[in-house]
């Protein structure tokens, strides 16, 4: 009776900090628009030199560190990121060489917001099938790369930043560890947030381009359902989750969750007002933002939601 626990967290931010007010000097915004319809007041946003690579090193890093782990005890990496440094190779073998984990597999998973969850349950599925015993899975993302700086409507949004969490699996742990998770994908909807450009259509990386209004509706009711089921499928409750970590898009998006669960406000993990978007970066950031501050404890009961363009969207659980 094996299970996939969650050992450690780590997270990087790059130093650079845009306000709102700051950007209400490159597109017709304001500060209280920003904050009333999402929550966000600040960024942090990539210097000129830095890449999607040193985030998710420096995220790798720390949770290595914190797990008492090296690189060379690592067996598979996964790396969830829709801003890779390069088309190919992917950043999960660039990772692979600097944290010196030789004999690791490694690959990226592109799920854009979703992509934490997306990995997470790939990593626990390898591990349950006996393809290693630790996994490190990231999401870093540099989202300011691909930002239309003078659409108001997408660039006030979004942050860099990463996330990295251990994973190992163990025999005889009791009811540890990931307890059930669930992924969705619906191409139908990938015209409502997608990213104008790419390798085999234009030549550059293109944009983010989103309906926003649509993309909220399908965020509300997606995430609600398919939390249902990864309760469901652990059987457990809303009542057992500790701690809802859900993906930072926008506040108004979280509350209506932690609303719908009937959680107290503070057993719920926010950093969309600090850190904006980040993508698949978002989970791993917000978890290790509240496993430093120690608001989660090893036994809590974590859920996981996320949403991003496909539309692709999942649910995980984990007792930490
Ligand atoms: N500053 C000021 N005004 C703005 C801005 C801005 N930054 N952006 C849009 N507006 C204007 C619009 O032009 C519109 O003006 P109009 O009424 O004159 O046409 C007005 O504000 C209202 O715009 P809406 O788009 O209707 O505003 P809404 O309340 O829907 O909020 C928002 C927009 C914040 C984008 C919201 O729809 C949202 O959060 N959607 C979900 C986005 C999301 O979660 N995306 C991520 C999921 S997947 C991923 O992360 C990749």
């Amino acid at each position: 009776n094996k299970s996939v626990l969650m050992t450690s967290v780590g997270s990087y931010l790059p130093e650079k900090v845009v306000s709102n007010k700051e950007l209400s000097t490159y597109v017709d915004t304001s500060d209280e628009w920003i904050r009333r319809r999402t929550g966000i007041t600040q960024r942090h946003v990539v210097g000129e030199n830095e890449k999607t690579s040193d985030l998710a090193r420096k995220a790798s890093q720390e949770a290595l560190e914190h797990a008492g782990l090296t690189g060379a005890d690592i067996d598979l990496i996964i790396v969830a990121t829709s801003t890779p440094d390069d088309t190919f190779p992917s950043n999960a073998t660039k990772l692979q060489y600097q944290i010196g984990a030789t004999t690791a597999i490694a690959f990226d998973i592109q799920a854009v917001c979703a992509g934490f969850i997306y990995a997470l349950d790939v990593a626990d599925a390898m591990l349950q099938s006996g393809r290693g015993k630790r996994a490190l899975v990231v999401g870093a993302e540099s989202f300011s790369k691909i930002l239309d700086w003078k659409d108001r409507s997408t660039c006030v949004l979004f942050g860099d930043g990463a996330g990295a969490v251990v994973l190992e699996i163990e025999s005889d742990v009791g009811d540890f560890g990931i307890k059930s998770s669930i992924l969705h994908a619906d191409g139908n909807y990938r015209d409502i947030l997608y990213v104008d450009g790419g390798p085999s259509s234009t030549n550059d990386v293109g944009h983010v381009r989103m309906e926003g209004k649509e993309v909220f509706r399908h965020a509300v009711e997606k995430l609600s359902a398919v939390m249902d089921e990864v309760l469901e499928a652990a059987n457990m409750t809303a009542a057992d989750v500790d701690w809802l970590v859900p993906h930072q898009a926008n506040i108004r998006i979280i509350d209506s969750m932690q609303r719908k669960m009937k959680l107290p406000q503070d057993r719920v993990v926010r950093t969309v007002d600090r850190h904006a978007n980040t993508s698949a970066a978002s989970i791993p950031l917000a978890l290790a933002d509240a496993v430093r501050d120690g608001r989660i404890k090893n036994g809590h009961v974590l859920a996981l939601e996320a949403i991003g363009g496909g539309l692709v969207w999942g649910a995980a659980l984990v007792k930490y």
